[in-house]
């Protein structure tokens, strides 16, 4: 099967599980611990309802919305992920040239293997920026200006990564010994390679072993893919860091990784234009609440306050119609784009997209609902 007979994601993702290695493939479609929240995310969506409302002719469905004040034609946008270079040569420059030709945005990670400015280039939709304070304040002061020069229109500051979570695929796959370079310490992964020689030549043709370029250490230079793990663990924000990072920044703020009322508020006192209501997709702290069941009491306290997001879990359109009838104004889809990425490059995020806008159309058109901003919860069936 190739990626045009590719019907929904999970084929992508099966196409992306060929493609690469398994340290790869495991890294985008791994949770932490359990992987329980990874699962629930899924569960929560399959069992909400739909109320339909028949016999209503809407032919063509209004997909456009807006974030942040900036019109998108879809009311999906592309998350941060981390390390996209190593799914595709140049993969966040790759990902982000699709989601502009979609008119919508791309939002890129901090742990990025293509400079931002390259990145920025690569669009023609609204890019935002993710922050993690890896390498420390100097250093994400230093990335703050360059994303701000290079026509980044928001920001988003993740809150859920105080650590890295247990990954435990990425454990058993060697992940760690891998990105040492130890020709002893890889060897023992050696097979997961030979197995794909698309991808190593892919991988070889782009410079091997990305570095973050985005993260510049004073006298180091773009820091090394193997201190990841001890970066991040140095790195994490507190709701104190908050004005400062408004003030380096001057422009919009998404707080990305909410998942509790409480948390909501501090976003918005705290400024937050946006905010997205994440669990990180099930990487971070397992058996957290799947996102859409924590979504409709976060709208209620703070949805005239500030714009929700939400991610987690988003694998087919209709679960985008579910989110934007609890009240989310759009979503970010993470593994449902890095599948496409990983299978093959950009055909195969604009795949992606293409399978979710059509899913998305097609379950207006069933609901008898012409506009996505006319979704509410009377479109859902109360238990
Ligand atoms: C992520 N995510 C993420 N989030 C973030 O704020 N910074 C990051 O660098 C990353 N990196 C990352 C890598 C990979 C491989 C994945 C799958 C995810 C989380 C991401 O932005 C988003 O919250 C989830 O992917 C949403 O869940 P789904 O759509 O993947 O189920």
């Amino acid at each position: 099967m190739g990626i045009s007979r590719a019907v929904n994601i999970a084929d992508l993702r099966l196409l992306a599980k060929r493609r690469l290695p398994r340290v790869v493939f495991d890294y985008i479609d791994g949770g932490a611990d359990g992987e329980v929240t990874m699962r629930e995310n899924r569960r929560a969506f399959e069992s909400l309802e739909f109320e339909p409302r028949n016999a209503v002719e809407c032919p063509a469905p209004n997909l456009r919305t807006t974030v942040l004040g900036a019109q998108i034609s879809l009311p999906f946008l592309l998350a941060p992920v981390g390390s996209s270079r190593l799914f595709y040569p140049r993969g966040e420059c790759v990902a982000a040239h699709e989601a502009g030709i979609a008119e919508t945005a791309y939002v890129q990670s901090t742990l990025s293997g293509c400079r931002l400015e390259d990145v920025k280039a690569s669009t023609s939709g609204p890019a935002w920026y993710q922050l993690y304070l890896v390498g420390g304040r100097d250093v994400a002061m230093a990335t703050i200006d360059r994303a701000r020069a290079a026509g980044f229109s928001a920001l988003v500051v993740t809150i859920d990564t105080p650590v890295a979570g247990l990954r435990e695929r990425d454990v058993r796959n060697g992940a760690k010994e891998l990105a040492t370079r130890n020709f002893f310490e890889m060897l023992p992964y050696a097979p997961h390679f030979l197995t794909r020689p698309v991808w190593v030549m892919n991988f070889l043709s782009d410079g091997g072993l990305m570095s973050f370029p985005n993260v510049m250490l004073p006298g180091v230079g773009p820091m090394p893919y193997a201190d990841v793990g001890a970066a991040l663990e140095q790195s994490t924000v507190s709701w104190t860091d908050l004005p400062w990072i408004r003030q380096a920044w001057g422009g919009p703020i998404v707080i990305k990784g909410v998942l509790s009322v409480d948390d909501a508020r501090r976003a918005v006192d705290a400024g937050a234009e946006a905010i997205v209501v994440s669990n990180h997709g099930g990487r971070q702290l397992d058996t957290v609440a799947p996102t859409i069941r924590a979504l409709p009491e976060i709208v209620e306290a703070v949805g005239g306050r500030t714009e929700i997001l939400l991610d987690s879990g988003i694998r087919r359109g209709s679960d985008i119609v579910k989110a934007l009838c609890l009240g989310a104004r759009a979503v970010l889809i993470g593994r449902a784009y890095a599948y496409g990425l990983g299978a093959a490059g950009g055909p195969g995020v604009a795949k992606a997209i293409q399978i979710l806008r059509n899913d998305v159309v097609r379950t207006l058109r069933l609901l008898g609902c012409a506009d996505v901003a006319q979704l509410d919860r009377t479109y859902l069936r109360e238990r």
